[in-house]
């Protein structure tokens, strides 16, 4: 039958096409359904990728501006051309969503074009087709959590999707939520011109992070220009003859203050997406933040029915959601397959970058388990010197007693690609001593998580 399947995929974000990908490399029949008139999801579309090429694209408008000429290259000041530098974005969407076509097609994949809907046990509705399937796999992510008595018009009220594509840059710009979003487009902004201001609800930035790397990061986001107004909310955005005038409030209760701004772009996290879907027809439990609950086996509530990515627990971020997909796709296909929830490395695309992996300090404290920590500056690294990229360190906590590694912390440039390193040895149950003994290229900036291991129960040869 041409509308049985061994296995239905709704949704074709980076959960649910890899899944679809692995599953099919193992010998299944699979479909994808995806509403969307792309592939890859919110991360390909409207997320990691776009913001990726305005980051970098912002980055090297700066860099021309601020530091070629002490490189003696002399160029006269970067004009911006921002209808390109969008151009630009949206043919790295286009590059990367053909591409996930592309593999589709190669594995034999039937990409369904519509809204799917569960309609009982094996059985997906899209449009006026019945798909069956020995097994459903629900992969449909997350949308935009919106700020209560706050309209997005996505024009001069945005969530991430408009400020991927502000039509000129914003006078001023106020970020609601000093999350992960809020700092990578708040940099591009600021990168082009605009004046930033975040509003974190929250006395820190970047929840969750180490708190030495956070204090590190505020300061230079600082001087980069950012103005942070913390512990306190947004109540309220109206829209005036020009601009917008924006209240706000200490968030433990005091005197309310307005400010102006251009635009505000709203980035107080995602929420899972599941409208529609159908998920009562089956008895799919979710939690009270309304995540499909699954067990260890990503299984749901209902038989044959199983979920990964944005749409379940855990963080939001597109390698969670890769990994998942494929495990899950080795299990349906008889092999193994697991997800190491405590090795998932998180990356911030600033500039520098801050990227970790595994426990911070204050979750190690809280846990009660001791730790040693070796920390080592890039101002004592020969490449960083070479290429005045001081800015930043490398930090390995490891267990006082066995001296396993359980978590590295790094603000620096490149932080997102050195991280790697890290998350290899944490998979391995690397000890501090194991990467300390460990041959790294010179001159590198990966020679810093040496000498942050040399540095955690001995000392390092450059400081
Ligand atoms: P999604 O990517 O959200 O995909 C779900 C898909 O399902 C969507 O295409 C949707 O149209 C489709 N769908 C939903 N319901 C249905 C239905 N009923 N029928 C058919 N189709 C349906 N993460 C990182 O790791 N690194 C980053 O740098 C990063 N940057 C980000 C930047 C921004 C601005 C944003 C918003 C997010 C970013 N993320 C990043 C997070 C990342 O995008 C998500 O974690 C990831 O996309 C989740 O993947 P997913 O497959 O679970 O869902
Ligand atoms: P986030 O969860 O990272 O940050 C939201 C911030 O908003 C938090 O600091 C929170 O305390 C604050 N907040 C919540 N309510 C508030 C309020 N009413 N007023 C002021 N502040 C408030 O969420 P964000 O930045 O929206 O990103 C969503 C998801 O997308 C994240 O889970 C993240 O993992 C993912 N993402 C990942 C990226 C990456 O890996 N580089 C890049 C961008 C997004």
């Amino acid at each position: 039958m041409a509308d049985a399947f061994d296995l239905v995929v709704i949704g074709a974000g980076p959960g649910g096409y890899e899944c679809a990908i692995k599953a099919a490399q193992l010998g299944l029949k699979v479909a994808c359904v995806e509403k969307r008139d792309r592939l890859g999801g919110t991360c390909l579309n409207v997320g990691c990728i776009p913001s990726k090429a305005l980051l970098h694209a912002s980055e090297l408008f700066h860099e021309a501006g601020a530091n070629f000429a002490d490189m003696g290259i002399e160029v006269s000041k970067p004009k911006l051309n921002l209808k390109q530098m969008l151009a630009f974005k949206d043919e790295a969407i286009d590059g990367n969503t053909k591409g996930i076509e592309f593999l589709f097609k190669k594995n034999k994949i039937e990409w369904v074009k519509g809204e799917g809907q569960i309609e009982g046990p094996g059985k997906v509705k899209v449009g006026d087709r019945t798909l069956e399937a020995k097994n459903i796999v629900i992969a449909t992510g997350s949308d935009v959590a919106k700020l209560p008595g706050v309209d997005i018009d996505e024009k001069t009220v945005v969530s991430s999707t408009g400020a991927l594509e502000l039509g000129k840059v914003p006078g001023k710009l106020l970020v609601v939520g000093g999350g992960v979003i809020g700092l990578e487009l708040g940099s591009v902004w600021g990168r082009l011109g605009a004046e930033v201001t975040v509003v974190e609800f929250l006395d820190n930035i970047l929840p969750g992070m180490d708190g030495e790397v956070v204090k590190n990061f505020t300061r230079t986001l600082k001087k980069q220009g950012f103005s942070f107004k913390l512990g306190t909310k947004v109540t309220k955005v109206e829209k005036q003859k020009s601009g917008l005038k924006v209240t706000v409030e200490p968030a433990k209760g005091g005197d309310a203050e307005e400010l102006e701004a251009d635009i505000v772009l709203v980035s107080i996290g995602r929420a899972p997406y599941t409208e529609g879907l159908g998920l009562d027809k089956v008895g799919i439990a979710t939690d009270k933040r309304g995540r499909i609950e699954v067990d260890a086996s990503l299984k749901t509530s209902a038989d044959g029915i199983y979920a990964i990515g944005d749409v379940i627990a855990g963080p939001m971020l597109a390698h969670k959601a890769m990994e998942e997909g494929v495990a899950l796709a080795e299990r349906l296909a008889g092999h193994y397959g697991a997800v190491n929830y405590d090795v998932i490395p998180g990356v911030v695309y600033t500039s520098p970058e801050v990227a970790s992996v595994g426990k911070t300090e204050e979750q190690l404290k809280e846990a009660g388990i001791e730790y040693n920590s070796g920390k080592f500056p890039f101002t004592a690294n020969g490449r960083a010197k070479a290429n005045k990229t001081t800015e930043g360190f490398v930090k390995i906590l490891a267990d006082k007693k066995t001296d396993r590694v359980l978590g590295v912390h790094i603000i620096g440039v490149n932080a997102g690609e050195m991280i790697a390193e890290a998350a290899i040895a944490m998979e391995l149950s690397a000890s501090s001593e194991d990467i300390a003994r460990m041959c790294f290229a010179h001159p590198t900036m990966s020679e810093a998580v040496k000498e942050a291991a040399l540095a955690v129960t001995g000392a390092p040869i450059h400081m």
